[in-house]
């Protein structure tokens, strides 16, 4: 009795765990981005992010900040890198996952929503605390502005 009892209070903590965490994330990012999204660094190798091959894209909201790095980026503002199979030196793809920054509108984490993406485009990883701490240092002058850790 005691134990079929004790299960489910487990089994009851498990069902209100799923319901609080709600449904899967979903990407920061539109499937088609490609359309709007703005190349600001071309293909090259990233010693940071797994020797991949990367580029980075940044949605329309986020690139005059991106580009000028003199004003901290708007909410929603997307910072888009799509990471390519060791290799694959050209980008020619297809996309191996990608990791995405999308401002919050508070201080939390850094200030950003941070995301692996699978080529699948299932979430990976959210608010991964190795993302919020690497860019934590990297993303500063001179080389970061504002969260981001490359000079485009
Ligand atoms: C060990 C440090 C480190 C970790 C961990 C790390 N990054 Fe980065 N990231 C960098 C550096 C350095 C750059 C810039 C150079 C480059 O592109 O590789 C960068 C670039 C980026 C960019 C492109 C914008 C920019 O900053 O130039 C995005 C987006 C990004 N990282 C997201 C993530 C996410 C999401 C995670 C966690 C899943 C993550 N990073 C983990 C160091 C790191």
């Amino acid at each position: 009795m005691a134990r079929s009892s004790s299960s489910l209070l487990a089994a009851a903590a498990v069902l209100a765990g799923a319901a609080a965490c709600g449904d899967p994330a979903a990407p920061e990012f539109p499937e088609d981005y490609a359309r709007s999204f703005v190349e600001v660094r071309a293909c090259r190798p990233s010693g940071d992010h797994d020797l991949r091959s990367v580029r980075v894209l940044v949605d329309p909201s986020g690139l005059s900040s991106y580009l000028t790095r003199d004003a901290p980026h708007p909410e929603g503002a997307v910072v888009l890198k799509e990471e390519y199979e060791f290799g694959d030196r050209a980008c020619a793809g297809p996309v191996a996952e990608w990791t995405v920054m999308r401002r919050r509108a508070t201080a939390e984490h850094g200030g950003w929503r941070w995301q692996r993406v699978d080529a699948d485009r299932q979430v990976v990883s959210e608010d991964d605390s190795r993302c919020i701490g690497c860019h934590a240092a990297c993303g500063q002058a001179p080389d970061g502005h504002d969260g981001t850790c490359a000079v485009p």
